[in-house]
């Protein structure tokens, strides 16, 4: 049987991998400043994480959502210490699409409204309420598209105001950074008067932050720059490091019913294993800290090269935005320097190290960086 070709494909077969490099089945050496998509968060094969990953296969790796998992609390235990989020509660899922697609479900059980507010550009999965939040007619299917969403400019606060004064509206849905769309940060103010606007109306505010959360901002999430409480908080990627884990950080104004949602995997053993291991390191390590100062050292150096249009991003999500298509660039970062990188559009590079990236690993992506630029 052959493979079902949706994905475009770089011709590597990556094989290995630890802390920031991964290796193809050559022998060659990568600096991987792409995370596999803003997922590696502590770094490849961490010792501490193939440990305890080990340790729980070898004890248990799976029973159901039917008993007590102890392991699941002490997740949630971790998460709202890490978060400053206490208060909320836990639901754990198995990927970001599933969080949201939960997120929708539990603001409309909550508010018995159907409308979504959702932004320009944005991505938010695709199953299929996540798909019909996200600004991309061509991965919506005709079955999918049932008219729920209203798309508006990001940082537009007048049309989101106008919209939810109609009273249908049950959630508005944004990323803590845009990623898909091009690394794009919601203006403080914006997401201010956006949590005032929600609150006003009984509307929930759904923060995605399945790729910018876990620390990549150089805050736990990236939406605490702006100092707001979203009522549901959605994330995924970083938080299991590679292991398929997605959660939902719920406000206690949403009241649970037996049966209300649920998942066969979600919250099992081995990710509750592997989250727990993962937030362990990002705490040991000071992760989210050295997120923030590697970003603003990479934030600063890109700043001096003159032909970059637009940089933008915070922490390790960072976005290079050139004149022209950087498919080329892409290409010989690749081949020739032997750096992964991520992309948005046709103009927009992205970074989405681990979030172990050293300084000298910085350092050096920016001398390959150079030398393609240069060439
Ligand atoms: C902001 C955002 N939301 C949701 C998703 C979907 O996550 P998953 O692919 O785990 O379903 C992604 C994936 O790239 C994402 O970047």
């Amino acid at each position: 049987m052959k493979l079902y070709d949706v994905y475009p494909l770089f011709d590597i077969n990556i094989v290995k991998g630890k802390g920031c490099n991964v290796w193809d089945d050559a022998g060659n050496e990568y600096l991987d400043l792409y995370g596999g998509h803003a997922v590696i968060s502590i770094g490849h094969s961490h010792p501490h994480y193939v440990t305890a990953i080990e340790k729980q296969v070898a004890t248990l790796g799976f029973y159901s959502n039917s008993v007590i998992n102890r392991l699941q609390e002490r997740v949630a235990e971790k998460v709202g210490n890490m978060s400053n989020y206490n208060d909320y509660s836990l639901f754990l899922v198995n990927s970001g699409a599933e969080a949201n697609e939960n997120a929708l479900k539990l603001s409309s059980f909550h508010n018995g409204r159907t409308r979504v507010i959702s932004f320009e550009k944005a991505f938010h999965g695709r199953t299929s309420l996540a798909v019909e939040v996200t600004d991309n007619p061509k991965i919506i299917a005709p079955i999918n598209a049932n008219n729920h969403t209203t798309y508006v400019e990001l940082g537009d606060i007048e049309t989101v105001k106008r919209e939810l004064a109609k009273g249908d509206v049950t959630a508005v849905i944004i990323e803590g950074i845009q990623g898909v769309g091009g690394i794009r940060v919601p203006d403080t103010q914006f997401l201010q008067q956006l949590q005032q606007a929600c609150n006003d109306t009984e509307t929930t505010l759904i923060l995605d932050e399945i790729q910018s959360g876990c620390g990549r901002s150089g805050k736990f999430f990236a939406h605490q720059w702006a100092g707001i409480r979203p009522d549901i908080i959605t994330q995924a990627k970083g938080i299991g490091n590679g292991f398929p884990i997605g959660c939902l950080l719920i406000s206690p104004k949403f009241t649970p019913w037996a049966g209300q949602l649920g998942t066969t995997f979600g919250g099992n053993h081995l990710a509750c294993a592997a989250a727990q291991s993962v937030l362990e390191v990002m705490e040991n390590e000071n992760l989210i800290a050295n997120a923030d100062k590697v970003g603003n050292y990479l934030m600063q150096e890109l700043t001096k090269i003159d032909s970059i249009r637009e940089i933008r991003g915070k922490g390790l999500m960072i976005g290079i935005e050139f004149e022209k298509p950087i498919k080329e660039i892409r290409r010989q970062l690749l081949f020739e320097e032997h750096v992964f990188t991520g992309v948005s559009g046709n103009n927009v590079i992205r970074l989405l190290p681990p979030l172990s990236l050293s300084m000298q690993q910085a350092k050096e992506f920016i001398v390959r960086f150079k030398r393609i630029l240069n060439k």
